[in-house]
């Protein structure tokens, strides 16, 4: 199907060792990861991301019940507003003040498909829930930078503040006069599709975000962050307000964001529960994908079985104690075998035929490539 893609060899490996460093990144930062269901009610993406999001409009899968077609379940564009639903119906913050949730794991959204943008793909997210000091908006975007960096992939930061809802009340209202726009349109969201900005209004900040905005600056030029401010910057999902951000490629314009979040205060309320502020950010696993040029490296050791096949076995599990390991069945061919590890990447090879288990040890050979 157009869109979905499938994953094998290198790239299946790469997806595999991105996953596994942000679920060491996560670990490290004491953010513990939950499984989100895949479908959930519309309602839910109507009132948080908003209808008028692109998300919303027009990108959503509908899943219908069986004998009734009306609009009901879709598959989640997006983990944010998930998490949340799942922090109020457990009622995970009646004993946290602070929640740190991760997750991982496919997205879908019905638009057109192109290099980076898929009908299914995946997100790495946070949620950080229950804080609304700058610190931690400092927090997840310097554990964006660390992550990108660990995996050796370019990027650009832009960030943005968008203030409380009555300020874009007001902005709405700017933009839709300068855009002449009808009531049909969302001003923000023509403004998030805009690619000339000459003459645009700015959004004006009020006091307690400009101060908020501020402080995370200092934060991020103390530690040596670089970023732009994008005054235009204001996202495509209607849940944020205050702190946003867009972690964007160096290598391609089309498609080129890597990873976006910001802040989402009022998000909980949305669903109908308490007050709680929340910060978090969500990366395209595929994008990555794309970025990514480092060579994996591959830790398995291959057991040339040859003409020994129990030795063969009982040298794998004793290998497996420290490392990974597998037995190679097919073929007494062992320069075959050496080939075929060198094509997969494998350093290390440990033949255990008749003759190395009568001498009571196995042979190495060490690959290069
Ligand atoms: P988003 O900006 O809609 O934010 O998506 C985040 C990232 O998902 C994008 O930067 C991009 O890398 C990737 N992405 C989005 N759509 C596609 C697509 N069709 N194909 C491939 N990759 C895609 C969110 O989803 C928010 N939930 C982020 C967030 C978390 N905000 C607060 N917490």
């Amino acid at each position: 199907v157009k869109g979905f893609k499938a994953y094998s060899g290198n790239e299946a490996s790469v997806l595999n060792y991105i996953i596994s460093k942000f679920l060491k990144l996560s670990k490290l930062h004491g953010f513990k990861t939950v499984h989100l269901p895949l479908v959930e009610e519309v309602e839910l993406y109507l009132r948080t991301s908003g209808e008028a999001s692109d998300v919303c409009n027009k990108e959503l899968f509908e899943v219908h019940r069986y004998g009734d077609k009306s609009r009901g379940w879709v598959l989640r564009p997006e983990g944010t507003a998930g998490c949340m639903q799942m922090v109020k119906e457990q009622s995970l913050m009646q004993d946290n003040h602070e929640l740190r949730l991760a997750y991982h794991g496919p997205m879908f959204r019905y638009n057109r498909p192109q290099a980076g943008r898929y009908r299914q793909f995946s997100q790495l997210g946070w949620e950080y829930i229950g804080v609304s000091d700058y610190h931690s908006d400092f927090e997840v975007i310097k554990a964006c930078v660390d992550f990108l960096k660990d995996l050796n992939i370019d990027f650009e930061i832009e960030i943005n503040s968008i203030c409380d809802s009555n300020d874009r009340k007001n902005y709405r209202k700017e933009l839709k006069e300068f855009y002449n726009l009808d009531d049909s349109q969302d001003p923000l969201k023509v403004l998030d599709k805009a690619e000339n900005f000459d003459n645009v209004p700015k959004m004006k900040i009020n006091e307690k975000d400009r101060n908020h905005f501020e402080g995370l600056k200092v934060l991020l030029e103390k530690s040596g962050i670089k970023f732009t401010i994008n005054p235009f910057l204001v996202r495509g999902l209607d849940y944020y307000n205050s702190t946003v951000f867009e972690f964007k490629s160096k290598l391609r314009e089309s498609q080129g964001s890597l990873l976006g979040g910001g802040r989402y205060d009022y998000l909980m309320e949305q669903i109908g529960g308490k007050h709680t502020p929340a910060i978090g950010f969500s990366i395209g696993l595929e994008r990555l994908l794309l970025e990514f040029n480092q060579e994996i490296e591959n830790d398995l050791v291959v057991i040339a079985s040859l003409d020994a096949p129990d030795f063969a076995l009982k040298v794998a599990d004793d290998l497996r104690k420290e490392g990974t390991a597998c037995v190679i069945w097919k073929g007494t061919d062992l320069s075959k075998i050496l080939k075929k590890a060198v094509s997969s990447k494998i350093k290390r090879v440990a033949i255990a035929g008749e003759k190395e288990e009568k001498a009571g040890k196995v042979v190495w050979k060490e690959l290069s490539f």
